[in-house]
C-alpha cells in the first residue's frame, strides 16, 4: 500500500472511536486528515497527535449539511493528495426530530447523506486502491428513506437503526460500483464502545450500553488495520466485526434494495454524474 505515510481521512475525528483511531494511525505512520466540526477538542487533537512531524491536519465539516460536505471535499481535493483510506466514522443520535437547513432529518443527513456525498465526491482522490471503511452496526431496521424525512413518522431509535442499515446497504452497493476505479469498500461494526453517542437516549439504554461497552482502543486498532494493513489491500464488499468477517444482516443483502437506496440518495444529494 501507499508508501511510507498513507493518507487517511477520518470523520467523527473528535469522537471516542474516531480520535482513538486517529491516534493509532499516526503511531503507525499515517498522515491523518481529521474531518470534524471546529472545536477546542479538534484543535487540541491536531496539536497533540501531530507532534513535531505535523502529520495531522484538520478540515472543518458539518456532515449534516450537504453544502459543508461539498466544501470539505473541495478542500481535500486542493491538497492534491491520493487518499489511501476514508474512514466514515461520524454519527449522531437525536431523541427529537430535528430538521437541517436543507430540509432533512438530522440523523439521516449526518449518518447517511453526508457520508454518501463525501465518499462520492472523493472518488478521484481514492481511485487506485483507496479504501472506504464505514463504521456502523449490524442493523436490520427496515429502510424507507422518504419516510425518514417525514416528521409525522419519526421514531428516534428506528430512524437511527435505519441510518445504520443504510450504511451497510451503501457499502455493499459501493463495493460493486467502485471496482472499476479500483476502490475498496467495507463496513465495520466496532462492537459496543464507551462513548457519548447515545447521550440523548433513554436512561435504561444508556445504562445498559455503558455496562456492556469497552474502551475504544481495541476498535481503533481494528479500524487502523482495515485502513492501512496490506492484509486488507484487496478486500471489498465485506462486513467486519472488528477484523473478523461476519455476515451482514440478511435484509441488507438485497441488491435491489441497495440499488434503490443508492439512486434515491444520489437524487436527494444532487450527485448528478459525479461519484461512483
Ligand atoms: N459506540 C458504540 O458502541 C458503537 C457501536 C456500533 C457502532 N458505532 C458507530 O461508531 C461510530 C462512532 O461512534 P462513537 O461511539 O465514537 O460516537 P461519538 O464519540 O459520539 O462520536 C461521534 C462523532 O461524530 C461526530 N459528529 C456528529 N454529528 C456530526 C456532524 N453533524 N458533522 C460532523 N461530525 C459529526 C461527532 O463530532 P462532534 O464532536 O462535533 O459532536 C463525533 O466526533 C458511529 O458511526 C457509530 O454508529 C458505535
Amino acid at each position: 500500500m501507499a508508501g511510507l505515510h498513507p493518507v487517511v481521512v477520518i470523520t467523527g475525528a473528535t469522537g471516542a472511536i474516531g480520535s482513538a483511531t486517529a491516534a493509532v494511525l499516526v503511531r503507525r505512520g499515517a498522515r491523518v486528515l481529521l474531518l470534524a466540526r471546529p472545536s477546542d477538542r479538534l484543535s487540541g487533537l491536531v496539536r497533540t497527535l501531530g507532534g513535531e512531524e505535523k502529520r495531522v491536519s484538520s478540515i472543518p465539516v458539518d456532515l449534516s449539511s450537504l453544502a459543508s460536505v461539498r466544501s470539505a471535499a473541495r478542500e481535500i481535493g486542493r491538497t492534491g493528495a491520493h487518499v489511501d483510506a476514508l474512514l466514515n466514522v461520524a454519527a449522531t443520535f437525536s431523541r427529537e426530530y430535528r430538521r437541517t437547513k436543507e430540509g432533512f432529518e438530522v440523523m439521516l443527513a449526518t449518518n447517511h447523506l453526508g457520508p454518501f456525498l463525501l465518499t462520492n465526491l472523493l472518488r478521484d482522490r481514492l481511485v487506485g486502491r483507496g479504501r472506504v471503511i464505514t463504521v456502523t452496526a449490524p442493523s436490520s431496521t427496515r429502510l424507507d428513506i422518504d419516510q425518514l424525512i417525514d416528521k409525522k413518522r419519526f421514531r428516534a431509535l428506528e430512524t437511527f437503526g435505519a441510518t445504520k442499515a443504510a450504511n451497510v446497504l451503501f457499502t455493499l452497493e459501493l463495493a460493486r460500483r467502485a471496482k472499476r476505479w479500483e476502490v475498496r469498500a467495507n463496513a465495520c461494526h466496532p462492537g459496543l464502545v464507551r462513548s457519548e453517542l447515545m447521550r440523548e437516549a433513554w436512561a435504561p439504554i444508556r445504562v445498559i450500553t455503558r455496562l456492556l461497552s469497552r474502551s475504544p482502543e481495541r476498535a481503533a486498532e481494528d479500524l487502523a488495520d482495515l485502513a492501512i494493513s496490506p492484509a486488507h489491500e484487496g478486500t471489498t464488499g465485506w462486513f467486519f466485526k472488528g477484523t473478523k468477517r461476519i455476515d451482514p444482516p440478511k435484509s441488507t443483502l438485497d441488491q435491489q434494495a441497495q440499488s434503490v437506496l443508492w439512486k434515491r440518495t444520489a437524487e436527494l444529494v444532487d450527485l448528478e454524474n459525479a461519484g461512483f
